[in-house]
């Protein structure tokens, strides 16, 4: 029997793991991360497995689609991860399409359990590689229930747009801490500059190797993600409250503006991250680990952001896993969720303070009806609406109500899916 332990086996195993755990539960792949099989890689083989999930997480629906008519039965659920990752490496990545088959049916062959099937694995991908790699099909590459939704929120040369960006590996987007520095960055990292002052750049690997990391000028952030808060025109001097704040991107931006930031979130363990992030960039806000929505304080706000927690279909780029974890029943109980935290940031914003309502969801429960039912509700409220251009907003973004509904393929070379809005209480 051939060892899962080689070094062609290895990462791919971790990479089988990596897949089944992030299909089996909402951020499984980054807990998958931090134990088993792929935590005793190294480095190299590490970043390999990672890769290769990733890449098959992206290509899930479209390979599924290929392997239906090869499969007279549904076969054990390894054996599907095998044929998923077979797959994928020989359509979709620069694997030599004999390595990609040798080494899936060697894993096959490598466990007791699923040593029967190799013949199955062998003679599948094989059938495949005859039948030629396949077009990407919209329709084929989102789950049917999501693809369904998209279709009829935003009709369907949008929705197929959207699902079209889920195989495309994204770039990495970095915000400057100072708006000043943003071209002599673009010329020492390289990197492309994007409307409202994201730096996109093609570099790969550890972001702490990179020019400029060490001195903090500048932080990942989405080019998508770095404009809700660009609404806000946060000034110095001015009182800001960032309601879910973790990691920090959006504190960082207010903090780096000169505000002075309060930083709230839930989670402990993520809010030292946001320290961690601040004091890299030489810049500090008041760390406050609660429950925004029950956070007991007198203080109000000129500015506040609410980042809610939602279901972050937006964010498929990064992260497809998020795509076949969600479950559909998780939109209305997320939007419950962030209808409290909303009557709570409107709670802790001043008199004529401004408040954004953000979400990294597609979805429009969770934006734009979420928004509505806030204006209903409370009328000292009001929407402002977001000018085309305004921060970077793409113009096609902006909704007929004012809304920004920014989707991924928006912004040229893709961007994460977000929706924001902008508020001011009555003075
Ligand atoms: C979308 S992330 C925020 C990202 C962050 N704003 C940024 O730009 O880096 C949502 C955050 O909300 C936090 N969260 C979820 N429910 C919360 C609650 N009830 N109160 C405070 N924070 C909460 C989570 O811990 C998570 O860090």
């Amino acid at each position: 029997m051939t060892s899962e332990s080689s070094h062609e086996l290895a990462p791919r195993a971790a990479a089988c793991d990596l897949i089944e755990a992030a299909l089996a539960r909402r951020a499984g792949l980054d807990e998958a991360q931090t134990t088993g099989a792929f935590t005793r890689l190294e480095g190299r083989d590490r970043a390999f497995a990672r890769a290769l999930a990733l890449a098959t997480l992206r290509h899930l629906g479209m390979v599924d689609r290929i392997l239906a008519p090869k499969l007279q039965r549904e076969p054990p659920a390894r054996i599907r991860t095998l044929l998923r990752l077979g797959a994928t490496q020989a359509f979709f990545l620069d694997v030599p399409e004999f390595a990609a088959v040798t080494t899936t049916v060697d894993l096959a062959d490598a466990r007791k359990e699923t040593k029967a099937f190799k013949g199955l694995v062998n003679a599948v991908l094989r059938g495949l590689l005859r039948d030629g790699k396949p077009a990407l099909d919209p329709a084929a590459l989102a789950p049917d229930w999501l693809y369904a939704r998209w279709r009829s929120a935003f009709g369907d040369e949008d929705a197929a747009a959207i699902a079209l960006t889920i195989a495309a590996e994204p770039a990495t987007d970095l915000t400057p801490r100072d708006p000043d520095d943003v071209a002599a960055l673009a010329e020492a990292l390289p990197a492309e500059i994007l409307p409202g002052g994201t730096l996109r750049t093609a570099l790969r690997g550890d972001v702490a190797t990179w020019p400029a990391f060490e001195d903090g000028r500048w932080w990942v952030q989405d080019a998508a993600a770095a404009i809700p808060t660009r609404l806000l025109h946060v000034k110095a001097g001015e009182t800001a409250l960032d309601l879910c704040a973790a990691p920090g991107g959006k504190t960082m931006q207010m903090a780096a503006a000169g505000a002075k930031v309060v930083a709230v979130d839930r989670s402990a363990p993520r809010l030292k991250r946001v320290t961690e992030n601040l004091a890299r960039i030489g810049s500090g806000a008041e760390i406050v680990a609660a429950d925004a929505g029950a956070w007991q304080d007198e203080r109000t706000f000129d500015a506040v952001l609410l980042d809610a927690p939602c279901t972050a279909t937006g964010t498929f780029r990064r992260h497809p896993d998020v795509l076949w974890a969600a479950r559909p029943t998780d939109i209305a109980s997320l939007a419950a969720v962030q209808s409290r935290l909303l009557d709570a940031a409107a709670d802790k914003t001043k008199p004529g303070g401004r408040l954004v309502y953000c979400v990294c969801s597609l979805e429009p429960e969770e934006g734009e009806a979420q928004v509505r039912a806030f204006l209903a509700r409370r009328t000292d409220f009001k929407l402002v609406p977001v000018e085309p251009g305004e921060g970077g907003a793409p113009a096609a973004s902006v909704t007929a109500e004012g809304m920004l509904r920014i989707l991924p393929h928006h912004i040229p070379g893709g961007a994460d899916g977000f929706f924001a809005a902008r508020l001011v209480k009555a003075p």
